[in-house]
């Protein structure tokens, strides 16, 4: 079964296209090649709307989350990647071929990625880095030509391998194969990727064939083995102009029935996120039901998605396309706790007036990983990198697990610091760091430190959760 092309985007709009919806999609689309953040200002300038249009805009984008606003800038925030795991949860290869390529990097020491095509280009849905001194690293989310990069090659060429010699960038080599789904058609590519300084393209080749097959074979075992492939079919054929200024075109579409853009764009918004690894293609009806819109509604908004290249209909059923990656993707994957947990801080520093900060464990001492400290005369200097003994600190009790409540308070005379500290726990319950507040000795409230600490990591907890769901994030 052909898959219906989506429309190119230089066309004009169809008539029932939600145009806030184009409209937010555009700002959305232009902080992520923005690489996160952008003043409000540019984002007007660049998109031909009017300042009031894109201050409503993400006015609307901040109260659904997805994006922070802080003073004249605008910045992409983690809830947005909730979108990307609909699309990488529907496509299910990060989590079924994920292990393999992640065996395959430790086998080889060298990266190694899996990109599926986008249109004519490629987008990457795993990634496994080595760190080195000279490397540039590719995110999850991030978008390559396909004419050139190595798994562009094996798309458009049907290749059984193929090289990238410093195609993308000085120094960086690739050799990409492709790993086809249970009908032969192939539905992804995976890439070892090294750099000059190790191999040459030739050495490369011969240095992982044999592996890479191996993995190939496996992953091809693995994809044959799944008793419904319905979330694996080879990448959308159809052409989608990359680049096109979609504000520029929402000029043109119909305002519809007038509803406020908060609630057209919200209401659009909100079927990107119903799609997932059980539900990767889906109805209309279905698709309005689980995002409890009205089906014109959805209609409209399944309309739109259709016509920007973010969704694609076969027969009857939508699926999200990688174009959805575009959305927010590579900038918020490309971040760690402390940065994550940065906003929470300062908000929770401002709420009670003290210090609060986030640690790590650290051998039998925690090292501070962020502070934000209120500014007055005499405050507490706990400095980003300095490490406290983990018994006498309450963050260290907590790191330590010595506290099963959950949280730990330390009144220390000896260093004049009463300090409250609660857990910060990964997606299977680990904690992996700890949040305090901490003031000189006879401050502070600990009930109160407690509930706003309480809080403030659950919205880090979060954040950190929806983010590190198909990508690792670092704790410091
Ligand atoms: C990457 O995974 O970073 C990568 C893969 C293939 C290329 C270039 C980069 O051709």
């Amino acid at each position: 079964m052909l898959p219906v092309p989506s429309p190119s985007v230089t066309q004009p709009p169809p008539a029932e296209a939600v145009t806030p919806l184009i409209r937010g999609l555009d700002v959305l689309r232009r902080l992520t090649d923005a690489d996160g953040t952008l003043a409000l200002a540019e984002l007007a300038r660049t998109s031909g709307l009017a300042r009031s249009t894109v201050d409503r805009i993400c006015a609307t984008l901040a109260h659904l989350g997805y994006v922070r606003l802080d003073g004249r800038d605008a910045s992409l925030a983690p809830p947005l990647m909730a979108v990307a795991n609909a699309y990488l949860d529907a496509l299910r290869l990060p989590a079924l071929l994920g292990p393999l390529a992640d065996r395959l990097a430790d086998e080889l020491d060298e990266s190694v990625s899996l990109a599926v095509p986008d249109g004519p280009d490629i987008r990457f849905v795993h990634q496994v880095l080595r760190r080195r001194a000279l490397s540039i690293s590719f995110r999850v989310g991030d978008r390559l030509p396909g004419g050139g990069s190595a798994p562009g090659l094996v798309f458009r060429d049907g290749l059984p391998l193929a090289v990238d010699d410093q195609l993308v960038e000085p120094g960086l080599i690739a050799v990409a194969v492709p790993v086809r789904g249970p009908g032969g058609d192939v539905v992804c590519a995976v890439s070892v990727v090294s750099h000059t300084s190790r191999h040459g393209v030739d050495s490369l080749r011969g240095a992982v064939q044999s592996a890479l097959g191996a993995c190939v074979a496996s992953m091809e075992r693995v994809l044959g083995d799944q008793p419904q492939a319905t979330g694996l079919r080879p990448g959308p054929r159809s052409s989608i102009a990359g680049g096109a200024d979609f504000a520029g075109a929402a000029e043109s579409a119909k305002a519809g029935n007038g509803s406020a853009p908060v609630v057209s764009l919200g209401r659009g918004l909100s079927v990107l996120s119903v799609f997932d690894g059980v539900r990767p293609a889906m109805a209309l009806s279905e698709i309005a039901s689980r995002a409890g819109l009205a089906r014109a509604t959805a209609r409209r908004a399944l309309i739109t998605y259709q016509y920007l290249g973010y969704v694609e209909r076969d027969e009857r059923a939508y699926r999200l396309t990688p174009r959805v990656l575009g959305l927010g993707c590579a900038p918020l994957s490309r971040t760690t706790l402390p940065r994550i947990a940065a906003p929470h801080l300062a908000a929770l520093s401002e709420r009670l007036g003290e210090s609060v900060g986030l640690s790590v464990a650290d051998g039998d001492r925690v090292r501070c990983t962020a502070r934000v400290a209120p500014r007055r005369v005499m405050s507490v200097d706990i400095g980003v990198g300095s490490r406290l003994p983990a018994a006498v600190t309450a963050a260290g009790r907590v790191l330590l697990g010595e506290e099963s409540a959950g949280v730990a308070a330390v009144d220390g005379p000896e260093d004049g610091l009463r300090s409250v500290a609660v857990p910060v726990r990964d997606r299977d319950g680990r904690v992996v760091s700890a949040l305090d507040v901490t003031a000189h000795l006879g401050r502070g409230d600990t009930d109160a430190w407690t509930d706003a600490l309480r809080a403030a990591a659950a919205a880090i907890v979060a954040d950190l959760h929806v983010t590190s769901r198909f990508v690792p994030v670092p704790v410091l």
